[in-house]
């Protein structure tokens, strides 16, 4: 089955182009490298023995995209990863956000409608959630207001998916996804964060290989055992193993609705003193951090209800986070190497 991965060369993207090809799919990779580098399809034929056929555009371009689309008419099913997504930029740049978040998703939509392709698996998150009053967070778990324009990129976006599907032959499920860590085993791909990570793994790699002088701590005086935020870190190869899944119950049409929404998460909430201590204990190293103040915006808690995920979609999340720690530091490493 050939499948179009938007933002394939990305990190998650990357990742689920490997899981797609080792159950035998075909995929074609769609992004423009505004976050990504060409090297990417390279690395994953390194894993797979299989480099993807890409296409370099920009998914916001209407005609591009359509043109993309008239050429391949073979696709049988898409998975949706192309976005911005870093937080605080998009306050800085909301128009920028909308406009990339929004437009390339209505322009992927409209070529579903024109060329009569039915699925699409989207990548939401768990920002959508806020800071729940209950735990753990439920795929019908009340929104929030989102905290930031980039959050509201997918709150607008899964309501344009859920609206278009009404009037028009179109599947989809979004996959809410918690806080994704780690790197393949091999550490051939991993996470490429431009410039300064704003995310608690690459902080901490970069930080113990140097390239920073110390993490800080975004406050200890939260309403948890330790003081420190906690969140529902998840392997990435375990995200990516579960869009297989999910974009195989679309194309075989086993879904109980025309839209789905699943949580992506492992259930389990881990403090940042916790992941920090996993980092330690699985590279050996001692981890120079310092607490700070709070960071605004910043959720004090939030974790999964896997069970939807768990018994409909008949996937479950299976690496700790020693896995997820290690692979992110032996991804460090080989990045290192290759300077
Ligand atoms: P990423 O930046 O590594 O990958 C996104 C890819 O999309 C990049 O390769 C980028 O070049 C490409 N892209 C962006 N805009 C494009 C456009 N207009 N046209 C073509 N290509 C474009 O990000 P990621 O971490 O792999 O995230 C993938 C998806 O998952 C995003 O939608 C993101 O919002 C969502 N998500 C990520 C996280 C996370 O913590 N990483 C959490 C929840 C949801
Ligand atoms: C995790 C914890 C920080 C950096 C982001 C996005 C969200 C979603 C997931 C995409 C927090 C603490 C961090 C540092 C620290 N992404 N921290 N020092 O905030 O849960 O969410 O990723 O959809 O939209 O906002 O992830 O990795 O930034 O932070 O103490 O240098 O680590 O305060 O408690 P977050 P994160």
């Amino acid at each position: 089955m050939k499948i179009l991965v938007t933002g394939g060369t990305g990190y998650i993207g990357s990742h689920t182009v490997v899981e797609l090809q080792a159950k035998g799919h075909e995929v074609i990779i769609v992004d423009n490298l505004s976050n990504s580098s060409i090297d990417v399809l390279d690395n994953i034929a390194k894993i797979s023995g299989k480099k993807p056929l890409f296409e370099k555009f920009d998914l916001t371009d209407p005609e591009m995209t359509a043109a993309f689309f008239k050429l391949h008419n073979d696709i049988k099913a898409i998975i949706h990863f192309a976005a911005f997504k870093a937080v605080g930029e998009s306050v800085d740049y909301p128009l920028m956000y909308y406009r990339n978040n929004l437009v390339s998703l209505i322009n992927i939509l409209q070529g579903m409608i024109d060329n009569n392709i039915r699925d699409i698996v989207f990548s939401s998150s768990c920002t959508v959630y806020g800071q729940p009053e209950q735990l753990p967070a439920r795929e019908d778990t009340p929104i929030q207001k989102a905290a930031s324009p980039y959050g509201n990129t997918k709150q607008i976006s899964e309501e344009i998916i859920s609206d278009t599907s009404m009037n028009a032959n179109i599947h989809a499920i979004l996959l809410r996804y918690f806080n994704p860590i780690g790197a393949h085993e091999t550490a051939i791909i991993g996470e490429l964060p431009l410039g300064v990570p704003n995310c608690l793994m690459p902080y901490i790699t970069q930080t113990a290989i140097g390239k920073r002088p110390f993490l800080r701590v975004w406050g200890d005086d939260y309403d948890t055992p330790d003081g420190t935020a906690i969140r529902d870190y998840i392997h990435v190869v375990d995200l990516a193993k579960a869009h297989v899944i999910a974009v195989e119950r679309l194309t075989e049409g086993t879904g109980k609705k025309n839209v789905e929404i699943f949580n992506l998460g492992t259930g389990n909430g881990f403090s940042v003193m916790e992941v920090i201590k996993s980092f330690e204990r699985t590279s050996g190293m001692k981890l120079n951090y310092e607490i700070k103040e709070r960071r605004a915006g910043d959720i004090v808690k939030v974790w999964a209800d896997t069970e939807f995920a768990n018994t409909e979609l008949g996937w479950k999340a299976e690496k700790t986070l020693d896995e997820m720690t290690s692979s992110a530091w032996k991804w460090e490493l080989a990045l290192a190497k290759k300077k």
